[in-house]
């Protein structure tokens, strides 16, 4: 399998802490990584850096064959790269379905002689009606579809992040903290989300989670991160094992 992220020697510093550091990260395509640390170690500092927000100290990314290091988040977002955040990002008095289109609108180039005469933007815009209703479909939202967005309960709130950051087609999906604020039920039915995307969309995913079962449960591949730190790689029992991890995790998650 080809290579469609990579991280490195990437690191961050705020004033003097050192939240990430040499990271080295290798994302292969359609597979489907965790990336997983106490609170504070640094993760979500990756995907900002990986998703254009934040600048890198030292490193380099490089994604789909491309150095992308000091590109900004529009121009990472055209190339196939979306995410979503861990304190959710809606247009909260927008509707569902709306929250989609706007989504989709960014990824639909409309040509300029075709937007002066107004051509085919009708037939473009029931196009964009439809497949946002089929991602709403796929998430088990359509029947909310008129909602106002900022109503929803917390876990329909972070299905739709989802929902938007798949509406511009990416390659590479980053989800950060999914989970978060998710009852059982919804989460057991997040894991059969995640699965059926990456099947669907033929998506590569990396996830930030503190979720353990979600994590060991559908992720192949796991990068654990403490103190901006790598401390462990390798396939979720061999990380579950892993003494490094455990006394990181002390007290916090029964691995
Ligand atoms: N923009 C910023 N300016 C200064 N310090 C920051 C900034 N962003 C993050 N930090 C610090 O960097 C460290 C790593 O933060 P980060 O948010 O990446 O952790 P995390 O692993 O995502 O944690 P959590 O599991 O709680 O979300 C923390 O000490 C945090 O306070
Ligand atoms: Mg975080």
């Amino acid at each position: 399998m080809a290579v469609l992220l990579e991280t490195r020697g990437l690191a961050m510093t705020f004033g003097g802490l050192r939240a990430v550091s040499n990271l080295n990260l290798k994302v292969e395509e359609g597979s489907l990584v965790g990336l997983i640390g106490p609170n504070g170690a640094g993760k979500t500092t990756v995907f900002n850096m990986i998703s254009g927000l934040l600048r890198p100290t030292e490193g380099q990314i490089v994604f789909a064959g491309q150095e992308i290091t000091h590109l900004p988040p529009h121009a990472v977002t055209r190339l196939g790269l979306a995410r979503t955040f861990q304190n959710i990002r809606l247009f909260a008095n927008r509707s569902v379905l709306e929250n989609v289109m706007i989504a989709q609108h960014r990824h639909v180039k409309y040509g300029f002689v075709k937007a002066l005469l107004h051509l085919g933007i009708a037939k473009e815009e029931a196009e964009i009606v439809e497949s946002s209703l089929e991602l709403l479909r796929i998430l088990g939202l359509d029947d909310k579809a008129e909602q106002i967005a900022g109503n929803l309960p917390y876990g329909d709130q972070r299905l739709l992040e989802i929902a938007r950051a798949l509406a511009t087609r990416p390659r590479l999906l980053l989800l950060d903290e999914p989970a978060a604020g998710m009852n059982p039920n919804e989460t057991a039915q997040l894991m059969e989300f995640i699965q059926r995307i990456r099947r669907d969309f033929e998506v590569t995913i990396l996830l930030i989670e503190h979720d353990m079962n979600l994590v060991m449960g559908i992720c192949e591949h796991i990068t654990v991160l403490d103190y901006g730190m790598t401390i462990a790689e390798g396939t979720p029992a061999e990380v579950r094992s892993n003494p490094r991890v455990i006394k990181a995790y002390l007290g916090e998650e029964a691995i």
